[in-house]
């Protein structure tokens, strides 16, 4: 493992970037909002990011951060859990929800890190208390993230406990590109989901109904390119995304057995690079083509940000999960899932 100072605060506080990996697979993490800054695959790097901690603060999008303590939206901030009635903030202004978990989310906290190795790999484990009362949100949460780089895998271990019950839905916005960041944006490349349902949403992006995927442009269930036609194509769910912004339901029985947990073969993303395969055990996945990533600021090394430049991959429970009575975390309850992202090019 590498470390050094990746940049500083205002504060004077030094953000340390970590580097765990392999000749086939690195990945460096910040220590600020867990942010994957680099992931390279066979040297090249596939996910979005900035040189410098300003291109995180100023330019939105969430790039490589972890998400919490509620991933994707509230409706109107507002729910209801154990007779109580919670108001968040309402970030997503334009929509009024609560998004990615409010004013100041987990992407814009610093993380305790920990580094160890054993035979599978290196791991890098983040470690964060989220108190009572933090956004409006009820109870202190104490949250794990383990990072890791076994071979060709790369993985996310989310675990938390509570001391009140309170919404949990963690996630990563990663921001990846199957030909490489550099590689301009993701029309040649293709996805394939398992997945039969999806949430069909408002104009607001909450869902309103969990419809099948058939007849619609959401069938992913054999490969698909993810072409300018498809991004712009006439279907109305399409259309309020301004593209594909989209959580679908995971039903497989296909699996893999990692870390001791069996994890279900939820997406394949692949391009010039090979394929990245997706398990998991969330319940869900947010496909985000990245519709809004647009603007000056510049990524890494001054490439160009472009609309539909990545694919954001988010394991999740589906949006606005406390409004249906999901997506809770009981006390005493133990959340414990997993993202893996093995390459098999
Ligand atoms: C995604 C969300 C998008 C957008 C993005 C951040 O998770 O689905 O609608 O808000 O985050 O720019």
């Amino acid at each position: 493992m590498n470390s050094f100072v990746f940049d500083k605060l205002p504060c004077g506080c030094e953000i340390t970037a970590y580097e765990i990996g392999n000749d086939t697979v690195r990945a460096t993490i910040l220590n600020y909002g867990g942010i994957i800054q680099k992931l390279e695959y066979k040297g090249t790097d596939i996910i979005g990011g900035y040189d410098t901690l300003e291109g995180y603060q100023v330019s939105d999008g969430y790039q490589g951060a972890l998400i919490g303590r509620y991933a994707n939206r509230i409706r109107g901030g507002r729910f209801t859990l154990n007779g109580v009635e919670y108001q968040l903030a309402q970030n997503e202004s334009a929509r009024g929800n609560h998004l990615h978990g409010g004013n100041i989310g987990y992407d814009a906290k610093i993380w305790g890190v920990e580094y160890k190795q054993d035979n599978d790999g290196e791991h890098l484990v983040l470690t964060l208390t989220d108190p009572d009362g933090t956004e409006n949100y009820p109870g202190t949460v104490e949250i794990k993230v383990t990072y890791s780089v076994c071979g060709e895998d790369f993985s996310i271990h989310y675990e938390a406990t509570t001391d009140k019950d309170t919404p949990f839905n963690m996630t990563n916005h990663a921001y990846l590109n199957m030909n490489g960041i550099a590689g301009g944006q993701i029309y040649d490349q293709t996805l394939q989901v398992n997945a039969d349902y999806m949430s069909k949403v408002d104009d607001a992006l909450i869902p309103v109904d969990k419809i099948p995927v058939d007849g619609t442009a959401f069938d992913f269930r054999t490969p698909k390119l993810l072409s300018r036609e498809l991004m712009f194509c006439d279907d109305e769910q399409m259309k309020l995304g301004a593209g594909l912004d989209h959580n679908l339901y995971i039903t497989t029985d296909e699996a893999t057995l990692y870390q001791g947990k069996k994890l279900a073969k939820a997406a394949v993303f692949a391009g010039k690079l090979g394929a990245l395969t997706l398990y998991t055990d969330k319940p869900c996945v947010q496909f985000y083509a990245a519709n809004f990533m647009e603007g000056d600021y510049p990524f890494k090394g001054g490439l160009k940000r472009e609309r539909n430049g990545a694919l954001c991959l988010e394991t999740q429970f589906a949006p606005d999960g406390p409004n249906r009575g999901e997506a809770i975390l009981k006390v005493g309850e133990k959340y414990d899932y997993t993202a893996l992202f093995r390459f098999d090019a």
